[in-house]
């Protein structure tokens, strides 16, 4: 089943001086269960595209589909309340509120869709086991390093069983330890919770994490590829598309 469908979505952006087509015709869909990575040069159209998905913002032109619902349709109001219910975000930034501790910043999203207190501890107590986080609960938010800041975002992502959880290079802060480590968790919720990820990086290794790579280019989707074998095979796959694509790694 897909969890996401994108039809024929247009967008451009008006500037001073011309209006620029930022993502023109693009088609792709996300299975229940899969992780996909969006990747492509610098103002390829990644964020636009991510936005337009999670409905942060609106298409000019076509159809978003998520678990059915068309989002295109949405007022705004029931927009953010989908959000909040079926979707998980994580940002390269982390967004956690750093006045509050790691268990207070998880339990938040479930308090305000007031879950039952038993509920609530289950679900926290789970997602530090699968993140590995169950140790720096009580500590605050400055205390703790960027790749526990990331597997906490990543907690309160899950935390309300979305059905899709967007992520916009969330490891783009982090070093090649920590990067690891955040995928290798984010892989793992991502099997135990079942929720569709899509997400957005520059880093091949990375997208290796995910089942399928789409490659954006001047706001189109020029190629696609599939995990057939291992990850390191993957992660090597994906080189050799960007090669073959004539971008540098470092464009990309
Ligand atoms: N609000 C906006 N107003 C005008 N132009 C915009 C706006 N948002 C994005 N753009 C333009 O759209 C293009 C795509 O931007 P986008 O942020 O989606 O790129 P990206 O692929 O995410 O890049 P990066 O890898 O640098 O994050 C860029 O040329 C950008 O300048
Ligand atoms: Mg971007």
């Amino acid at each position: 089943m897909n969890i996401i469908e994108v039809r024929h979505v247009w967008k451009s952006y008006q500037t001073k001086t011309e209006k620029a087509d930022v993502l023109k015709d693009i088609n792709l869909c996300v299975r229940a269960n899969e992780m996909v990575a969006i990747m492509g040069p610098s103002g390829s159209g990644k964020t636009t595209l991510l936005n337009l998905i999670s409905g942060i913002d609106r298409a000019d032109k076509g159809e978003i589909l998520i678990e059915g619902n068309s989002i295109s349709a949405m007022k705004k109001s029931d927009m953010a309340l989908f959000r909040r219910k079926r979707l998980g975000l994580v940002f390269q930034d982390f967004n956690l509120l750093e006045c509050f501790t790691v268990r207070e910043n998880i339990i938040l999203p479930m308090a305000l869709e007031k879950k039952d207190r038993h509920e609530q501890e289950s679900q926290l107590n789970m997602l530090s086991q699968i993140l590995c986080i169950g140790d720096i609960l009580d500590k605050n938010i400055p205390d703790i390093s960027g790749g526990q800041k990331q597997r906490v975002a990543i907690a309160r992502a899950f935390v309300n069983n979305p059905a899709v959880i967007f992520a916009d290079e969330p490891t783009g802060n982090l070093d090649s330890k920590s990067t690891k480590d955040v995928m290798h968790y984010l892989a793992g919720a991502n099997d135990k919770f079942g929720a569709g990820v899509l997400m957005v990086t520059h880093d091949t290794f990375a997208a290796s994490y995910c089942q399928r790579v789409l490659l954006l280019k001047d706001g189109k989707v020029l190629s696609e590829l599939q995990k057939k074998g291992s990850r390191k095979q993957f992660f090597r796959d994906i080189l050799e598309m960007l090669v073959l694509i004539g971008g540098e790694q470092n464009d990309i």
